[in-house]
């Protein structure tokens, strides 16, 4: 018998603590993410198995959601909102500050729920409000 793998170890506590839950399949995913950074096809059939779920279902929402990724990211991800609020307050000329930026991982994301004091950005679970290009370079610089 194979000694379980500290990935594997976390995919049953996750499993475990979300399984009986309805609509147990997001949070799971979620957790998968936010232990290991990704959600690797390898989990795919536990979290199938354990749900009583196809293989292609699972597959379905973690390709549908675009917050998912199957493979692990190597450098920051910072999620710049570009919905209607944010770019009415300059998250377009935000944006343009970054092309090419090559330390993070620049998203999009729409909305993040702090409209008024956009506009704003997303790295991990923090979220950083009124941003200008001072302060969004610093914060890349804190990033890199
Ligand atoms: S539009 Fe950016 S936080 Fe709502």
């Amino acid at each position: 018998m194979m000694t379980p793998t500290a990935q594997d170890l976390a995919i049953d506590r996750i499993l475990a603590a979300h399984r009986d839950e309805p609509g147990a399949l997001l949070p799971i995913l979620h957790d998968i993410q936010a232990e290991l950074g990704h959600v690797p096809e390898t989990v795919i059939p536990r979290v199938a198995h354990a749900l009583n779920l196809s293989r292609a279902e699972v597959h379905g929402v973690i390709s549908f959601y675009h917050d998912f990724r199957s493979a692990p990211v190597d450098r920051p991800v910072l999620k710049l909102c570009r919905s209607e609020s944010c770019q009415a307050r300059g998250s377009e000329a935000l944006a343009a500050t970054l092309a090419g930026e090559t330390r993070v991982k620049v998203e999009p994301v729409y909305c993040l729920g702090l409209c008024s004091v956009g506009p704003n950005a997303m790295v991990g679970d923090a979220v950083h409000a009124r941003l200008n290009p001072a302060r969004l370079g610093a914060l890349v610089e804190a990033l890199a």
